[in-house]
């Protein structure tokens, strides 16, 4: 039986945001272990561009034509046969693997957590990427410790935005990197000291660190390996660095490759909730805006996280 229709933004071919086309689908209905939300809210990840222009084929094959879309805020339409903790209506965010660039998605349960109570949608909308994945750099892969020094690249991104308040919030000494425009914000995140990197080379100016976190990649990422302390660790997000260099130098290194889950989004839910982590809302666009809400990621600029409001 159909569960009806909805409107979903994907692409059937990949190449540029002209690509991303407004469908009507049938909405899809869950299965065993799957919750049917009606979203409110979806963040526009650098991720959901990267699909489209075809870039990451190799490593991340998808079926085409594809709904983009992993972060999340809605709320529960129906739920799939053994979902005993979510019910019909509650507000809840999380992680789909794909498909929230449209007005229902189907989300496993144990990917989502209830909303954080003190968010709007579009708030709600900004943190699960971006949030699980400064969780795992810094405590997961870099065991980061009270006292410690930790350098995050791009603190006022959708990802290093929250590396720096949890850094702050673990009690680390925390150097942030952002460009002139951004650089109160970020330390108004919790950020010691901030450098500009367009004036300042880091790499002159920062020595010893403990951890650094790494948003940016390319040149940032080799630059980055002389400012470690031995024994140090470097952690990306965005390609892996090397072993045998990291070997050479007598420090550490990963790449975040997590598989996050609910459970971890309760724990940054807390901290939500408590007013010791806060997101910041980047710009808000419509559903049939996607194009330019992706044309805005792919500058790989601004602060915090790009969003798509979807329903009241
Ligand atoms: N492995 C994973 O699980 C994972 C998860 C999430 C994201 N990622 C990847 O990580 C990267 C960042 O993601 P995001 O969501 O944080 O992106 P984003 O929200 O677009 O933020 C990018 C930030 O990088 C800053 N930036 C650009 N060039 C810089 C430079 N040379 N030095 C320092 N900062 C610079 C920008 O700051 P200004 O505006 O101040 O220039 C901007 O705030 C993307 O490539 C994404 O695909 C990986």
């Amino acid at each position: 039986m159909s569960n009806g229709t909805m409107q979903a933004i994907r692409f059937h071919e990949y190449g540029g945001p002209e690509k991303l086309v407004l469908d009507t689908l049938e909405r899809p209905a869950p299965k065993e272990g799957e919750v049917l939300l009606k979203v409110h809210a979806a963040g526009v990840n650098p991720v959901d561009w990267k699909f489209r222009a075809g870039y990451l084929q190799q490593w991340m094959p998808i079926q085409l034509p594809y709904v983009p879309g992993n972060d999340v805020a809605g709320t529960v339409e129906e739920v799939g046969p053994g979902v005993t903790e979510f019910r019909k209506g509650q507000a809840v965010y999380g992680l789909a693997q794909g498909g929230t660039y449209a007005q229902y998605v189907v989300v496993p349960a144990s990917q989502l957590a209830p909303m954080p109570k003190n968010l709007s949608f579009d708030e709600a909308a900004s943190v699960p990427v971006g949030a699980l994945t400064a969780w795992h750099a810094l405590f997961t892969y870099a065991d980061l410790q009270a006292g410690q020094t930790v350098l995050v690249h791009g603190g006022a991104g959708g990802v290093g935005a929250f590396a720096v308040q949890l850094a702050h919030w673990k009690g680390a000494k925390v150097i942030a990197t952002a460009s002139a425009d951004n650089l109160d914000f970020v330390r108004s995140l919790g950020a010691d000291t901030v450098i500009d990197y367009n004036a300042t080379q880091f790499e002159t100016v920062v020595r010893d660190v403990d951890v650094v976190v790494d948003t940016v990649g390319g040149d940032v990422l080799q630059r980055s390996w002389q400012v470690l302390r031995p024994g140090g660790i470097l952690v990306s997000i965005t390609e892996p660095p090397s072993e045998e260099e990291a070997k050479k130098r007598g420090v550490r290194a990963a790449m975040v490759q997590t598989a996050f889950t609910g459970e971890d989004l309760r724990r940054i839910t807390e901290l939500i909730e408590s007013g010791q982590l806060k997101p910041e809302l980047g710009p808000v666009f419509r559903l049939t805006d996607a194009d330019k809400a992706q044309e805005l990621s792919q500058t790989r600029h601004g602060r915090g996280r790009i969003v798509l409001h979807i329903a009241d």
